[in-house]
């Protein structure tokens, strides 16, 4: 696989077979993808990852403590700026009608936007999950470190067949999720992926989203 169908076969995967990953495969990903770049290679990203008994008790957990805190224990960063402007504002608001019209889920019933939105707490049936963190001290120039290697991990995962999604939805239960990973104080959890096999017949996972033409986002001169 070359990086260009790496990339364009990259998706936010949101229906997984529980078909396990080796840990081998897993190793050779985060191996290859420490190749990613960070300023003074500061290397600044730390990763847990679960699968097994330890995801389905991690899971247990979450699902336990849903029921009576739905929206978690807030976040100790903004996912998103308050106040959000255009055009992010309408890509954020086409890209989630996008996404639920894949399951016919119209915007009047909250309910079932809810229950979809809730599979983010299940790994999306994944069975495997990582989780990001970074220490405090670290900057916003650390931070894109860290989306790098992210974004490496991803890209490694197609190449093996695999599918991913990265998951702020898990930004608000980072008090639970320290606490079972033993996260050290001065870790601060960016957020969560699920990593496993695609389930292709799943009709969430044939959103494509749009994106931008090049002439919106960048500015080009001398060629
Ligand atoms: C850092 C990050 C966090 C994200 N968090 C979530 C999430 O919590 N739940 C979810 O379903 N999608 C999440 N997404 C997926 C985005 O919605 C998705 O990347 C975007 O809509 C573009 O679609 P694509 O990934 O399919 O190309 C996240 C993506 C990134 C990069």
């Amino acid at each position: 696989m070359n990086v260009s169908t790496a990339i364009d076969t990259r998706m936010s995967c949101r229906a997984f077979l529980g078909t396990p990953v080796a840990q081998s495969v897993v190793r050779q990903i985060l191996e290859t993808a420490s190749r990613a770049p960070s300023g003074g290679n500061l290397q600044p990203w730390h990763v847990h990852v679960l699968t097994g008994a330890p995801l389905a008790e991690f899971v247990e957990l979450i699902r336990g403590k849903l029921a009576s805190r739905p929206a978690g224990e807030g976040t100790e960063y903004d996912v998103y700026p308050p106040a959000l402007h255009e055009p992010y504002r309408s890509r954020r608001f086409k890209c989630g009608e996008d996404m639920y019209a894949t399951v016919s889920i119209p915007r009047e019933d909250k309910l079932l936007r809810l229950v979809q939105f809730a599979r983010n707490y299940s790994f999306f049936g994944a069975p495997v999950a990582l989780f990001f963190s970074i220490d405090r001290r670290m900057g916003e120039a650390q931070w894109a470190d860290l989306g790098m290697f992210m974004q490496s991990i991803m890209l490694l995962a197609r190449e093996q067949g695999l599918h991913t999604c990265a998951q702020e939805a898990w930004a608000v239960w980072h008090r639970t999720i320290g606490e079972f990973l033993s996260l050290p104080e001065e870790h601060m959890l960016f957020c969560g992926m699920s990593l496993g096999y695609r389930d292709e017949s799943a009709p969430i996972n044939a959103l494509r989203t749009e994106r931008a033409g090049v002439g919106e986002f960048a500015t080009l001169r001398g060629f």
